[in-house]
């Protein structure tokens, strides 16, 4: 294990930490009271290019209940693993996978162009039909905050890395925050949650 790739680790897991923490307090410190996993803690609006390079924002998450994460095109293992457990997950949801779709928002817009992101999702091995948006740096950095979602730049010249976030946010049908699908769970376990969250149907609120 090289010393980039500990790093990697260990941002993931600091920003795992983070996040469980501010979705169990509902807000950062000194922020709104303290709410346990509200619906209105994680997501909210954004502005994005998707791989078609049609503008999109957050309407996009209305009808349909989608997994979002957060992830790059040259990242050589969170991001292919994400994606390959995601796709075994949409297999075993069998007809339910048609309500679920799938937004993979790049963390390095430098690199993921439009066409960059559709060469790489249209990969057999991805889930079907998965959605990429980039766009500006500030686009970008506001839709990572908006999830409060964690991405770092490191090291120079073409081989940087973007250390992000492994967790993938579930979002109900209106848009709305439903649970975190940890980077640790098995496929079976994915498919389990998911499908239990449809049968539960968006919280109230
Ligand atoms: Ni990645």
């Amino acid at each position: 294990m090289n010393r980039s790739r500990l790093l990697l680790i260990l941002a993931c897991l600091v920003a795992a930490a983070g996040l469980g923490y501010l979705v169990l307090r509902g807000g950062p410190p000194g922020g709104q009271p303290a709410r346990v996993a509200g619906p209105a803690s994680v997501g909210g609006p954004f502005t994005l290019v998707d791989q078609d390079g049609r503008k999109v924002d957050q309407r996009l998450l209305k009808g349909k209940w989608t997994a979002v994460f957060f992830g790059f095109t040259y990242c050589p293992d969170v991001c292919p693993m994400t994606l390959q457990t995601l796709a075994a997950a949409q297999d075993q949801l069998g007809p339910k996978a048609k309500d679920l779709q799938f937004v993979f928002i790049s963390v390095d817009p430098a690199r993921d162009t439009p066409a960059q992101l559709k060469t790489y999702l249209s990969a057999e091995v991805f889930p079907k039909g998965v959605i990429g948006l980039t766009g500006t740096p500030e686009q970008v950095a506001g839709a990572t905050r908006a999830y409060r979602a964690y991405a770092q730049k490191e090291g120079e010249g073409a081989d940087y890395v973007v250390n992000h976030t492994s967790a993938v946010y579930l979002m109900d049908p209106k848009g709305r925050f439903d649970r975190v699908l940890a980077y640790s769970l098995t496929p079976d376990e994915i498919a389990r949650q998911i499908s239990a969250a449809m049968r539960d149907g968006p919280k109230p609120g």
